[in-house]
């Protein structure tokens, strides 16, 4: 595996962000847990999606609808007919299997064995609903969260009394069966997604595609990661999802190499002409101005959170080998640096009394961090020089380590250093919340 992906995975889990699933029982293939760091920083992405959808864009409403949807969705969708399938060849030699699409020699990468013919595999993660387990009680946990848009289509229209154009955004799970899980959250089994659906008159789908491209992009820059890490690629016809005109995939620099983390679709009237056909229901827009029914197209965006959370990661991770904190510099060991996005960081703040064994500089630190813990995400730690602290708190990416020392006591203020400038400000007590709020919330 690559070497830096593997130091990033072995930071997420010595520090709680990411352990892998039912680890004690030796892991379950490509399913991963997120500790409370990982929940934090996770809960962050999310809640900035959301914002960003939902208040910087007009007309926007969210969704959250159920992962269990009947199975005839999945028919209409196009999901259960080879749409929705990766060609698999198994090794005659080991049995490795293998996605097609990821092989570059026809031969067998892990022992050079010859391939059998490629067959057809279908994505979609059966299960069963009810006591009984037989045909009838099949249907699949979701593979796209969109399909619950679709559905809700209409009543979100009349409940809402929505017009065209307008945008309705979910976040949620969804389930892949894929044959080769790999790079750690790049790709997994059950991960999460933020969909976004823009329905807008046929004839707007092209201006409405390339306004969207840009937010998007715009946003991804906006939450930390660097401009020259992403780039976008338009697919070709035939590599093509099966519901989509047009698809641009916006690629991120990964460790192992170029990669989708987002993907923008123009998926035409296929899901709305798709499911009043198979439903019976007629899902026409009926515009009260024109007079005229349609089936508007959707602009789609859909970003996995996993993904991101990753490329995030990856895009903070600096390795400092000449040693930023005192504690460094003496035994020439390498430091970890997250330079995460402020708003994206699980912890903000860390509040540190100057030693432990001074009762009266526990006493100020520890009410300090009890007032702040009501406004912000913030650790307490009295434990190991200042120096390794800092250091535990630059590898998290922690915002402001905020240190009591002697003078505090005395002039009732504290040190407040800055993680990327290391720069040291003293801020009094009374102007600390005021003083934090300004720099972490702008
Ligand atoms: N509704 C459209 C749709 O699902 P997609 O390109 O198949 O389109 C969208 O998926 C995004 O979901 C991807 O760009 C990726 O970020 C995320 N995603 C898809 N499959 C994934 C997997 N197996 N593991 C993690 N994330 C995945």
């Amino acid at each position: 595996m690559n070497g830096l992906l593997q130091k990033i995975i072995s930071l997420t889990k010595r520090r709680g962000f990411i352990f892998s699933s039912s680890e004690i029982y030796g892991g379950f293939g490509s399913c991963y847990d997120y500790g409370p760091l990982g929940v934090e920083m996770k809960n962050n992405i999310k809640r900035l999606w959301w914002d960003e959808m939902t208040k910087n864009h007009e007309n926007v409403v969210g969704l959250d609808a159920s992962i269990l949807m009947s199975p005839k969705v999945w028919q209409a969708s196009g999901h259960l007919t080879a749409g929705f399938a990766d060609e698999l060849v198994e090794c005659k030699k080991c049995h490795h299997r293998f996605r097609k699409d990821f092989l570059k020699e026809n031969v067998c990468p892990d022992c050079n064995g010859e391939l059998t013919s490629p067959r057809k595999f279908n994505l979609m993660m059966k299960t069963f609903v009810g006591p009984v387990e037989n045909e009838a009680s099949i249907t699949y946990l979701r593979a796209e969260t969109c399909q619950g848009i679709y559905l809700n289509f209409e009543n979100v229209l009349n409940s809402m009394r929505m017009k065209i154009p307008f945008g309705i955004c979910q976040i949620g799970k969804s389930f892949r069966n894929e044959i080769t899980p790999r790079d750690f959250l790049y790709r997994m089994r059950e991960f999460e997604q933020m969909e976004f659906q823009w329905f807008c008159q046929p004839k707007d789908a092209n201006k409405f595609f390339d306004f969207w491209l840009k937010e998007r992009l715009k946003w991804l820059e906006s939450i930390g990661l660097k401009k020259e890490n992403l780039r976008i690629f338009e697919v070709p016809e035939k590599e093509r999802a099966h519901y989509a005109r047009r698809q641009v995939d916006i690629e991120y620099k990964f460790p192992f190499g170029w990669k989708e983390i987002e993907g923008v679709h123009n998926r035409g009237d296929w899901d709305l002409s798709n499911h009043s056909k198979h439903s019976g229901k007629d899902l026409r827009y009926f515009d009260n101005q024109t007079k005229e029914s349609y089936f508007p197209f959707i602009i789609e965006t859909s970003i996995g959170v996993d993904r991101l959370f990753l490329a995030l990661l990856c895009d903070a991770f600096e390795e400092i080998k000449e040693g930023r904190t005192k504690t460094t510099a003496s035994t020439r060991e390498v430091e970890i640096l997250l330079r995460l996005n402020k708003k994206v960081a699980p912890v903000k703040i860390a509040v540190l009394p100057l030693v432990k064994n001074k009762p009266e500089l526990v006493k100020k630190a520890e009410s300090i961090y009890q007032d702040l813990k009501l406004h912000f995400v913030c650790q307490y730690d009295e434990v190991g020089s200042i120096g390794r602290r800092y250091r535990r708190q630059d590898e998290i990416g922690t915002f402001f380590c905020l240190t009591v020392d002697f003078e505090s006591l005395k002039n009732d203020d504290l040190t407040v250093r800055d993680r990327d400038t290391m720069k040291q400000e003293r801020i009094k007590t009374k102007d600390l919340l005021s003083f934090l709020k300004e720099k972490i919330t702008n």
